[in-house]
């Protein structure tokens, strides 16, 4: 009886690891949200500065215009933001899921990301 209930409580221990790892697809906020430039630039240097600075782990440059520029190009707004959220592996190396900043809520991330986007005189949103 007891394996069973040992058995009971690891797939509870399971299910409840994978709903935390938070996987988001669907952004209610996306298209009527109003990013916080100021809010975006405290949480980048709190979290994102230590591989965005310097390119570290393969990371692209705050500063390198060219490359934002080719990824909003390329890439959907929502997928860039979504890669972000989840984490992704890019072709230069690994993106940790929220860039690390695991009590950033998902607007600090947008506003993370609009910070980036803005030192390059460009925006996340429309
Ligand atoms: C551990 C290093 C690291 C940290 C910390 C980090 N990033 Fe990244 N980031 C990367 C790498 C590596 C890539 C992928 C580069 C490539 O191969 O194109 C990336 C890619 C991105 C992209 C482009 C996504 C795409 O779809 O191509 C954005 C936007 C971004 N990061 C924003 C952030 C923000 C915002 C933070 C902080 C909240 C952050 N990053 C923290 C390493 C990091």
């Amino acid at each position: 009886m007891i394996k069973y209930i040992i058995l009971f409580l690891c797939m509870i221990l399971v299910l409840s690891c994978n709903r935390n790892q938070d996987i988001i697809t669907n952004l209610k906020f996306f298209d009527t949200y109003n990013p916080n430039i100021i809010n975006g630039e405290k949480v980048f240097n709190k979290s994102c500065i230590t591989c965005h600075l310097y390119g570290t782990a393969g990371a692209t440059l705050l500063t390198n215009t060219k490359e934002w520029e080719f990824l909003l190009n390329s890439k959907d707004k929502k997928e860039i933001y979504l890669n972000v959220y989840n984490g992704f592996i890019g072709q230069n190396g690994p993106m940790p899921a929220k860039g690390g900043c695991m009590n950033c809520s998902e607007k600090d991330l947008f506003d993370a990301i609009e910070y980036i986007l803005s030192v390059n005189k460009f925006t996340i949103n429309h």
